[in-house]
Order: C-alpha cells, then sequence, then structure tokens
C-alpha cells in the first residue's frame, strides 16, 4: 500500500495523525477489508477503534449491506441472546411477538461487536457457532438456521486475560484474532498528539464562535508528556473545556495543566469528562460536592485493595515496600481526607479556587484530590493500624450516597438507563448490578 493510499483513507473517514503504528494499523484493516476473515481490534479505551470497524466495512465487498455496531457491555445479560439471535414468540415473558436478531438482520453485512469481552460466556458458545459454519437459532427455537454475517470485534482489555480467569472461552479467543490489529494509545503518538489539538481546537472554535486556543511551547511540550489514560477522547474533552473556559487565548504549561489530572494513570479524566457534564446547564445538573463523590467511588475500589495490600506487605515483615506502595499512591490517601465521613456535611473543597482561575472550579478541584502531597503519606502510614474500622465506616457512607447519586442520575434522565450510566461514567451492565444490589430496580 502506498502512502497517499493510507493517506486517503485517513481522509475518508476523519483520522489524524502520521504516528507509523497507526499507519500500520489502517494498512491491515485496509488489506484485510476485501476478506471475509474476523478482525479483533484491540487498543485502549478512546484510541479509536470505531473507525476501524467501519474502514473494514466499507472497503470489503460487503459494503452496500448493512453494518450494525453493538455495545456488547451496554446489553443486558438476560436480552443479549434474543437481541443478536432472535427470539421466537412466547420465548420468555413479554416475548409477545417473534423478532429477529442482529445476525438475521445483518445477512450480507457486517456486525461490530463492540467490548466484546463483556460478552457472557453462553452467547460466546452462540458466537463461536455462527462464526464457524453460519448457524444459529433464535431463542425458544429449535430450527437451525444460517446467516452471511462478516463480524468485527473490539476490545479496550486484554482478552487473554479474562480467558485465563475462565471469563472468555478460549477457542473464541483464537477464532476471533485471526486477523489483529492494535490501535496504539496517544501517548505513543508522538507528534500526532498536537496536532490532534490544533485540529480540535479549530473544530471547537468554529462551533463555539471563539478564536482557537494556542499553546505556547512549553505547553506543547506538557501535551505531549501526559499519559492520557483516557486517550483521544480525553485530549478532545480537554481541548472543548479549554476552549469553552480560558479566557485568554494563549495558554502556556501552568494553565494547561489545570486540565490535565496530576496522577495520569489514575481513573480521573472520568471526573474531566463529568464536569463537562456538569456544567453543560441541564436543569438539575451535578453539584460540586457530587462530583467529588463519583471520583470517590471509583477510587474507594483501588483504595480498598491497595490497603489490603499495604496491611499484607507490613504485616509480612516488609514495611519498606508498604511505605513506598502509599508513597507512591498518596494521592488516593489524601483523597480519604475530604470523603464523606461527617455523614452528610457538605464536603468542603480542599482548597479555594483562586480568583484568576474562578471559571476552572470544577476542575481546580479534581487536581487537588489528586495533588502529589508526598507529606501526607507518612501521616497515612501512622494510621495504618486503623484500617480496618476506618474502611468499614467509609464504606458505608459512601454507599449510601453512591445509592443516592444513581437515584439522582436515573431522575435527571428520565430512568433512561443508558444516559444515567454514562453521566455516572460506569458501563450499563455495572449500572444493572447496582440496581440489584441497592434494591433500586423498580427505580
Ligand atoms: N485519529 C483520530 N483522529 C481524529 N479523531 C479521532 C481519532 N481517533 C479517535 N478519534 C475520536 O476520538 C473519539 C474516541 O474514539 P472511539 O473510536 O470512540 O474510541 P474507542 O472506541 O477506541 O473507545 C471519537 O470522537 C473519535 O472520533
Ligand atoms: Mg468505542
Amino acid at each position: 500500500m502506498t502512502p497517499s493510499e493510507i493517506q486517503s483513507i485517513k481522509q475518508r473517514f476523519g483520522i489524524i495523525g502520521n504516528a507509523p503504528s497507526l499507519n500500520y494499523a489502517i494498512q491491515v484493516a485496509a488489506q484485510v477489508a476485501p476478506t471475509d476473515m474476523t478482525v479483533l481490534i484491540t487498543g485502549e479505551s478512546g484510541s479509536g477503534k470505531e473507525s476501524f470497524s467501519k474502514i473494514i466495512h466499507a472497503l470489503s465487498p460487503r459494503k452496500h449491506g448493512q453494518f450494525i455496531a453493538i455495545n456488547c457491555g451496554a446489553i443486558p445479560e438476560g436480552t443479549i441472546d434474543s437481541e443478536l439471535f432472535g427470539h421466537e414468540k412466547g420465548s420468555f415473558t413479554g416475548a409477545q411477538e417473534a423478532r429477529k436478531g442482529y445476525f438475521e438482520v445483518t445477512n450480507g453485512g457486517t456486525i461490530f461487536l463492540d467490548e466484546i469481552g463483556e460478552m457472557p460466556l453462553g452467547t460466546q458458545a452462540r458466537l463461536l457457532r455462527v462464526l464457524e459454519n453460519g448457524e444459529f437459532i433464535r431463542v425458544g427455537s429449535s430450527k437451525v438456521q444460517k446467516t452471511d454475517v462478516r463480524v468485527v470485534a473490539a476490545t479496550n482489555v486484554n482478552l487473554l486475560d479474562a480467558v485465563r480467569e475462565g471469563r472468555f472461552r478460549e477457542d473464541l479467543y483464537y477464532r476471533l484474532n485471526t486477523v489483529p490489529i492494535t490501535v496504539p494509545p496517544l501517548r505513543e503518538r508522538g507528534d500526532d498528539i498536537y496536532l490532534l489539538f490544533r485540529k480540535f481546537a479549530t473544530d471547537f472554535s468554529d462551533r463555539y464562535r471563539v478564536k482557537p486556543i494556542n499553546l505556547t511551547p512549553d505547553a506543547v511540550q506538557e501535551l505531549q508528556r501526559f499519559r492520557f489514560p483516557g486517550n483521544i477522547r480525553q485530549l478532545k474533552n480537554v481541548a472543548e473545556q479549554m476552549s469553552v473556559l480560558e479566557t485568554d487565548r494563549e495558554v502556556d504549561a501552568r494553565r494547561l495543566r489545570n486540565y490535565l489530572p496530576a496522577d495520569q494513570s489514575s481513573r480521573l479524566p472520568m471526573l474531566v469528562h463529568a464536569a463537562g457534564a456538569a456544567t453543560d446547564g441541564a436543569g438539575n445538573a451535578y453539584s460540586e460536592r457530587d462530583l467529588l463523590y463519583k471520583v470517590l467511588f471509583d477510587m474507594r475500589r483501588d483504595m480498598t485493595d491497595l490497603k489490603k495490600l499495604v496491611l499484607d506487605l507490613a504485616g509480612g515483615g516488609r514495611p519498606h515496600e508498604a511505605q513506598e506502595l502509599l508513597r507512591q499512591n498518596s494521592h488516593l490517601f489524601s483523597s480519604v481526607n475530604v470523603a464523606p465521613y461527617e455523614g452528610g456535611a457538605a464536603a468542603r473543597p480542599l482548597r479555594q479556587p483562586s480568583p484568576e482561575n474562578g471559571s476552572n472550579e470544577y476542575i481546580l478541584h479534581s487536581r487537588d484530590l489528586t495533588v502529589d502531597d508526598s507529606a501526607e503519606y507518612e501521616e497515612e502510614a501512622q494510621r495504618v493500624e486503623d484500617i480496618p474500622h476506618e474502611t468499614e465506616e467509609e464504606t458505608l457512607s459512601l454507599e449510601a450516597k453512591e445509592k443516592e447519586m444513581i437515584i439522582k442520575a436515573l431522575k435527571k434522565h428520565n430512568n433512561k438507563r443508558k444516559y444515567a450510566a454514562h453521566d455516572l461514567g460506569i458501563s450499563e451492565r455495572t449500572l444493572y448490578r447496582k440496581l440489584k444490589q441497592y434494591d433500586l430496580e423498580q427505580a
């Protein structure tokens, strides 16, 4: 494939960047497209997997057939078989009519199965069968039917880990992985980071009718050093927030840092995202306090695990490793200090926003939560002994808050779980689980 052919694919599908790893992934997609081979696209969340599925379909002889994208993580376990393979009338409560599944409807086309790692084991068995010989059976039927569908799957997790843990069928893994495409994470794309930033800054300046944000050289460096755990989706969010919030269109490294969470490996980009949602002016949007809680939920899990580990190390005669672990994760522990132990009293921001940062409140606070305050870990180390009771209390009060937030999110979105889950920064599957856990299924 010539460089200009790759270039024209990028143009057609709106893909920005020149990183060799990106070009290679595009080349593989274009080469495999005309075949009927199954493709597995692997890449971190937000790295741009979706475009690859579109390239494969559009450059294949199936291009006039249907293309359906299905997020396996978003369909409840109880209905996914019927969605994919259809069902007969009366096959389960509520099945008043027979219904065709996607594999039947898309005959002659392509199905994109996103988040394939979330597919339940039973569905995996059905999928394997349809991949092997094109056969499927509607739920509640015994009639074997045939279909001709090309499958492109995507995952943001290492499926082999899932195989090892028994959550993903090994035979299916190898069947899907006939042709692997690896979408590189943004942090490995070098100059593309700034290229993408400028593209997004221009797009948003058009949309909001403002001058585009311009980065000073030190800010460009800062941007390229950042790890971007949320990849291009996160970069886009950052560009959008800056376009809206910055009054001075010339942004230096110091100001840019307000948008880049200090702990690059944490899940805080979710908050950056949430902050955008909070300011979108939708009636009863989340308060700043809610946002703090949201971050805390994410961190709670990490923290509980971490605390156990620290205790194990300390108890196992490895105090230095325990200390080191605490130091590395001091951001998690310092965040505990703003946790709502007081039970009900409003969480108070760690630091008031300075006047010059007026409009950046949310972002500032999120940074405050992650500030790498090494003084804190010593204090925390002293408290290691108290951990068991502390964790329990904290869990209880956080759970109450979590429940409250779920109810709030559902209300805000008129009980549309999809949007509520999105707003909460969790998958729909997780939301279903939590609704069950908190006995909120009627909500
Ligand atoms: N190379 C790229 N150039 C421009 N935009 C991109 C690029 N890659 C991803 N995007 C954009 O980033 C966002 C996230 O991409 P998406 O395909 O949804 O990620 P994933 O499915 O891997 O989580 C989308 O808005 C997408 O349009
Ligand atoms: Mg996706």
